[in-house]
């Protein structure tokens, strides 16, 4: 029987689970009862995480001339964020349930309090969803700084440092990966909503006129980007924003939506921001933020086309596409089948026994591999049991050696999706991964 989000009940379960028992995500601060909201990426976690920002960078970036890459500080004066709206607007209204005292947002509760089904609050109170804190020594006296709630605005600030820097023109791109804060009154659903995540952010610069176009490319880019990575069509689908449901800042939204175990909900949004940003910046802080095409003599404020994912929310959701329980010889097994770019190993080295001559030929069948892919070593247990293993953590294939290794100088590649298993000499062990992973 196939597990998908459509079909399985229990998937959050089953994944959150996973997460926490082979290493991938832990509850933050665990021994000391955990911070609600907060966690850790594990031994398996943090590579699989990287591996998804780096996807992400080689697409964005590496891969494009129009695109270069930032990395801004967490840290901004309030001037930062009374020019890009976020102290007036960035608010949820908070609503407390009277019955049972819980606090909720009130677009999120349909007027029923999920906890005890009363339908008494209190009047809804604007909340600001920004972390304030004081640079400097002195309790009290520092200056205010916000943690940023987006990368976005980083972009923004350094729009005419980048522009004297690099040489491009519009349309072109700068992107970001870090950290965002947010203090989410109702963090949620695993590492969906955190109130610490981080961002994937790319702010594209473009001729006013030109605005509409890039930004239809953008959402079929970036839908196409998540089906690249494995995650299949059905999972997946477009949402664009009514008028009246956009941000402060957006002519035009489109959200990535995928059909999480609650229903479908966003996975990234992709907006047309308009001139608002390099406007808004340009008059707060007197810096022209514009501009100048030496070919027509034309000085004008780019429009920004926005296309912002989560970098934690994308790898909760190749989890949850990856999830899979399927048979093998009678027996059920747990299965992610992620795309071999995305899983924390790509192979996992196993000798037969603990034999020093096996160890010996393992170790350097394992260094030789090590240079080129992520790998896992693992003597422990029956083969069987190592090859369930790495099945449930999506490791793409099993290198297993054996005595016959010790004459024939081959090994067995076993592929963890059809459990096919084939024999292939050491020698020619990097091209035949290579070539499987269509790489050149
Ligand atoms: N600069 C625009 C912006 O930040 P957003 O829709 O608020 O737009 C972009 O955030 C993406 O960041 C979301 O689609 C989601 O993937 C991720 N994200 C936002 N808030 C998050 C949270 N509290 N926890 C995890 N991911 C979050």
């Amino acid at each position: 029987m196939e597990s998908t989000p459509a079909t399985d009940p229990n998937l959050l379960d089953k994944v959150t689970n996973l997460a926490k028992r082979r290493g991938f995500i832990f509850p933050s601060a665990e021994i000391y009862g955990g911070f609600r909201s907060t966690y850790d990426y594990g031994p398996l976690g943090v590579n699989m995480l990287r591996n998804v920002k780096q996807a992400w960078w080689r697409t964005m970036v590496q891969m494009r001339s129009d695109i270069v890459g930032l990395d801004a500080a967490i840290l901004g004066p309030p001037a930062v964020w009374a020019a890009s709206g976020h102290l007036e607007t960035f608010t949820d209204p908070l609503v407390d349930c009277r019955k049972c005292k819980e606090r909720w947002r009130e677009d999120k509760i349909n007027g029923v309090c999920p906890n005890c089904g009363s339908t008494e609050f209190t009047e809804p109170r604007a909340f600001n969803l920004m972390f304030k804190t004081q640079a400097g020594p002195v309790e009290g006296e520092g200056a205010t700084a916000y943690l940023r709630p987006e990368t976005a605005q980083g972009m923004f600030t350094n729009f005419a440092n980048v522009l004297a820097t690099v040489r491009k023109k519009p349309p072109f791109g700068i992107a970001q990966i870090g950290k965002s804060f947010r203090n989410e009154i109702t963090p949620q659903n695993f590492v969906f909503r955190t109130r610490e995540f981080e961002q994937m952010e790319m702010e594209f610069f473009v001729p006013p006129a030109e605005a509409d176009e890039w930004y239809q490319y953008w959402v079929q880019a970036r839908y196409d980007w998540y089906l690249d990575f494995g995650i299949s069509r059905e999972l997946l689908r477009l949402h664009e924003h009514a008028k009246e449901d956009l941000s402060h800042y957006s002519r035009g939204t489109t959200d990535v939506e995928f059909a999480y175990p609650w229903g479908w909900d966003e996975l990234e949004g992709i907006a047309n921001r308009g001139d608002y940003d390099l406007t808004q910046h340009s008059n707060a802080s007197g810096v022209k933020l514009e501009y100048f095409d030496q070919a027509t003599s034309e000085r004008y404020t780019p429009y920004v086309i926005e296309p912002a994912a989560g970098a934690t929310r994308a790898m909760m959701a190749f989890l949850l596409a990856a999830y899979h329980e399927d048979e093998v010889d009678g027996e059920v097994r747990t299965v992610l089948r992620l795309d071999w770019r995305l899983a924390p190993y790509q192979i996992a080295v196993l000798p037969l026994s603990k034999k020093p001559e096996l160890e010996g030929v393992s170790k350097e069948v394992l260094a030789k591999l090590q240079a080129n892919f992520m790998c896992d070593y693992d003597v422990t247990q029956s083969i069987g049991r190592r090859y369930r293993r790495q099945d449930e953590v999506g490791t793409p294939f099993c290198i297993t050696v054996d005595f016959d290794t010790l004459e024939d100088h081959s090994v067995t590649v076993r592929d963890r999706d059809t459990t096919e298993q084939t024999r292939v000499k050491i020698d020619d062990l990097l091209r035949e991964l290579h070539s499987r992973t269509g790489q050149i």
